[in-house]
């Protein structure tokens, strides 16, 4: 079975929608995402694009601030400090990876967080790790909605993600971990030091692969009849690839996402959804 990440992304994006156009009606206030582009990454211009055009589809207004490459991470945090005291925006979004001449966390760790759509703050992340989320970080939530939306099991089932990134690997194998819906899982975190990665992958009843490396897994590392969930996106002379040999093991994989179309249009929608929270937060009584 493929897992169409765009037809849920759909349905979840029609939810929102009318989500906000209640919520503008019943608060008066319209929920905004002010987005941070810093230099001119060709594929973060894309992803920023992509994450405004949706806000504009759910009726959530959007702002881009761009900032050149050699901007300073000063710069950079007083434009952060601003958007933190502006009333109106309500969600806030660094576009990682920012150059090298700046250091992520400081930058991150600046973000007031209750406007931290991305759940990149420290204390969301504590947060989510304590089984108390304030946001979800987008990809681990689009992961685990498609799970519970396509009636995928994950209570006492083995999962194995690969990859240890903040962004995915550690939040998505923390969320399978806690308690609840879309949870209960057995989870083991494997990585670049992992010995026996063929053999504890092919373990795994659910797969997560979100290591950033073009075709990684192949058909030796899935067991039959699992579902693979394939996180990358890689732009090569062949056209999209993800992090999992597609043709090799959708034949073994009871379900499996495709790229494009598989997790990618999730992780869109649960932004819409984090920054609906948000101004749902600002705005509660
Ligand atoms: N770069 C890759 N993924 C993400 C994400 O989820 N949020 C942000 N801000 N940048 C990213």
């Amino acid at each position: 079975m493929l897992l169409d990440g765009k037809a849920v992304a759909a349905s979840i994006r029609s939810e929102i929608a009318d989500a906000t156009s209640e919520f503008i009606a019943t608060r008066g206030v319209t929920p905004k995402l002010a987005a941070v582009l810093v230099g001119e990454n060709p594929a973060s211009q894309v992803y920023v694009r992509n994450k405004q055009r949706a806000c504009d589809a759910a009726g959530i207004g959007s702002d881009l601030h761009r900032l050149t490459a050699d901007c300073g991470e000063s710069e950079l945090l007083r434009l952060v400090t601003t958007l933190n005291h502006d009333p109106s925006v309500h969600g806030i979004l660094v576009q990682l990876p920012l150059p090298d001449s700046i250091q992520s966390q400081r930058i991150l760790q600046a973000i007031d967080p209750n406007k931290d759509v991305d759940a990149f703050h420290p204390e969301n992340v504590g947060r989510l790790v304590q089984g108390k989320p304030r946001f979800v970080p987008c990809t681990p939530q689009g992961i685990q909605q498609l799970l519970i939306r396509q009636k995928i099991e994950t209570s006492g089932r083995r999962v194995v993600v690969i990859g240890r990134s903040d962004i995915v690997g550690k939040p998505i194998a923390c969320m399978l971990g806690n308690r609840g819906v879309g949870g209960d899982a057995t989870v083991t975190l494997c990585h670049s030091r992992t010995i026996n990665l063929n053999a504890i992958a092919r373990q795994a009843e659910i797969l997560i692969v979100a290591i950033g490396r073009p075709q990684f897994v192949g058909a030796d590392m899935v067991k039959p009849g699992a579902v693979v969930i394939d996180v990358g996106i890689h732009r090569t002379d062949e056209g999209l690839v993800g992090d999992v040999d597609f043709d090799a093991v959708a034949p073994l994989a009871s379900a499996i996402t495709p790229v494009p179309g598989g997790v990618g249009p999730l992780t869109v929608a649960m932004l819409l959804q984090n920054t609906l929270r948000a101004a749902q937060l600002a705005n509660s009584e």
